[in-house]
This record gives structure tokens, C-alpha cells and sequence, in this order.
């Protein structure tokens, strides 16, 4: 089997609610973090991990993210005349020339493993990528990039990994491991959810995923789990009965922009890494606490 992975699948088809009002009309995927949206941050970093196909499943109320990833003439050419080339290369490279987008509607929300099946028909017999937009990463090689060398090296599947609170397994698919080596360690158990007191570990699965296609079988006989829906952690607890299942702790730093506080740490932190805008941030911040200290 190839070690290339060539599809990246997002699945944005959730309505997020914890946004509301600001997702009614519009996805959550494309909340902005200082300048960018969340989905293209999701793009970019699959594109660096050597993606080329990037399937989108999508819901009600997710056009904007189409529109996002088109070549939009009119704005082109009003930025071209008003000579703005920068703001023009940065339209232009949103999704370079050599990439695809695919957009598949998840008929209806039936979960996030149902939703990688809807990915099916366009993956094809090869390893690919899931990427789950809400958790951001900031790192110095992008995490995908760090999975796909770790499956580039063991084959098999590989899950993004990191130690939560133990109050918060209730989040998170939770791994039990064998024994660490470095970054990696082979999974033996994978559990949706569970309340702290069962959790088998504090290890939780973030939104980043190398799979085999093999998944697809598993998937196809997946029945309604937590929540009532299709989980992609119980086809995984399946996949690894028969087929080696890493864990792998990533190098980064990750916001739940999911949840408001997360993605408020996320647009304070990339606000001042900003190249143009965070020298600036960084006074008015001071500014503020010591504001806030003097009261
Ligand atoms: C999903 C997965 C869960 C995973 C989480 C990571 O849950 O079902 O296993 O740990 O993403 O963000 P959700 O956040 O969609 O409820």
C-alpha cells in the first residue's frame, strides 16, 4: 500500500450551536481567527502534510465554505485595479493550482463517523486524512505533517493525541496505550466519552487522524453509539482489533475553538504572532491588564 496520503476529508457538517447566534446563517468552520477562518487553517495544514484532494462534507448552512475555496473573479479584478496585489496573492493562494476541493452533503446528522463514510467514494483503497477544523494547532511542523511521517514510517492508523483533565474525558474519545516509545504508542483501547470515573486513561483523541481505508468496512456496520450517533471512535475500537492503531502526541499547542473560551485564547495568541498587527496587540494588552492589575 501507498505511504502517500493524498486526501484530507473535513467534516463540517456540525450546526454548531455553541456559537449561535453567530452560526445560523453561517458556519462555524469559517469564525475567523484574526484574518483567517478556521477551515482554511484546517486547509493549509493538510495541503503542507502533502494532501491533494480535499473533501469537504458538508451540511445545511455550509455554502460559505464553497465560496471560500472558488476563485472569486469579480473581487479579483476590483483588487487588481485597485493595485492591492498583497490582498490579491493572498486570495489566490488559498488553494493552490495543483489542489482539488470536493464537496459531498451529509444527508443527514447522523454523526461524525457517518460523515467519514460520506468521504468513501472519493478516498478510494488508500490511507487519508481526517481533520477536524474546531481544533486549531499551532505548530512548527504542522501536525498532519508529523502523523504522516509517523505512518510513513509504521503504516497502519495513527490518532492525534494529548493528556486532558481527567473532569474533562466526557469530551473526548480517551485511549488506553501500550507502552510509550518517544511520540508513539500503540492503542488497545479507544472509548467515546466516557465519565471520568470510567475513562481508561486521560489521553484523549483531538481532531487529527491518519486512517486506513479499511475504516470503511468497519464504518459500514457501525451502529448508533454516545449520543445516539455514528461514532468514528467505535469503528476505530473495531479497526484495531485487526489492524495497529497509534497514538501519537503531537509537538503544538491546541485551541478548542469549539468551545468560545478556546477559540478567545486562540484569536488573542495568533493576534500577536501577527505579522503587521501584533507588536500593537502586544501594547494594548499590556495596557489592559495593568489596567485591570490597578483595579
Ligand atoms: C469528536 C470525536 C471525539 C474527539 C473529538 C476531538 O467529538 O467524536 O472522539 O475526541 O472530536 O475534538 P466532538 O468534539 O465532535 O463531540
Amino acid at each position: 500500500m501507498t505511504t502517500e496520503i493524498r486526501t484530507a476529508v473535513f467534516p463540517v457538517a456540525g450546526r454548531g450551536t455553541r456559537f449561535l447566534p453567530a452560526t445560523k446563517a453561517s458556519p462555524k468552520e469559517m469564525l475567523p481567527i484574526v484574518d483567517k477562518p478556521l477551515i482554511q487553517y484546517a486547509a493549509e495544514e493538510a495541503l503542507a502534510a502533502g494532501a491533494r484532494k480535499l473533501v469537504f462534507i458538508t451540511g445545511s448552512s455550509k455554502r460559505a465554505i464553497e465560496d471560500h475555496f472558488d476563485t472569486d473573479r469579480e473581487l479579483e479584478e476590483a483588487l487588481e485595479e485597485q493595485g492591492k496585489e498583497d490582498l490579491l496573492k493572498q486570495l489566490k493562494d488559498i488553494v493552490p493550482s495543483w489542489a482539488s476541493c470536493i464537496y459531498i452533503r451529509q444527508p443527514s446528522p447522523l454523526g461524525l463517523g457517518h460523515a467519514v463514510w460520506c468521504a468513501k467514494p472519493v478516498v478510494g483503497n488508500e490511507p487519508f486524512f481526517v481533520h477536524l477544523a474546531d481544533d486549531l494547532i499551532d505548530a512548527a511542523t504542522p501536525c498532519l505533517k508529523q502523523m504522516a511521517d509517523v505512518y510513513a514510517e509504521r503504516g497502519g492508523s495513527v490518532l492525534g493525541v494529548e493528556t486532558v483533565p481527567r473532569t474533562e474525558t466526557d469530551k473526548y474519545g480517551i485511549v488506553a496505550t501500550e507502552e510509550r516509545e518517544g511520540r508513539v504508542s500503540r492503542i488497545k483501547q479507544i472509548v467515546e466519552k466516557p465519565r471520568p470515573q470510567n475513562a481508561p486513561s486521560t489521553l484523549a483523541v483531538v481532531g487529527r487522524y491518519v486512517l486506513s481505508p479499511t475504516i470503511f468496512e468497519k464504518l459500514e456496520r457501525t451502529g448508533r453509539g454516545a449520543g445516539g450517533e455514528i461514532q468514528l471512535t467505535d469503528a476505530i475500537a473495531d479497526l484495531l482489533a485487526e489492524e495497529p492503531v497509534y497514538a501519537y502526541e503531537f509537538e503544538g499547542k491546541r485551541y478548542d475553538c469549539g468551545s468560545k473560551l478556546g477559540y478567545l485564547q486562540a484569536t488573542v495568541e495568533f493576534g500577536l504572532k501577527h505579522e503587521s498587527l501584533g507588536e500593537q496587540f502586544r501594547e494594548y494588552l499590556i495596557g489592559l491588564t495593568s489596567n485591570v492589575a490597578q483595579r
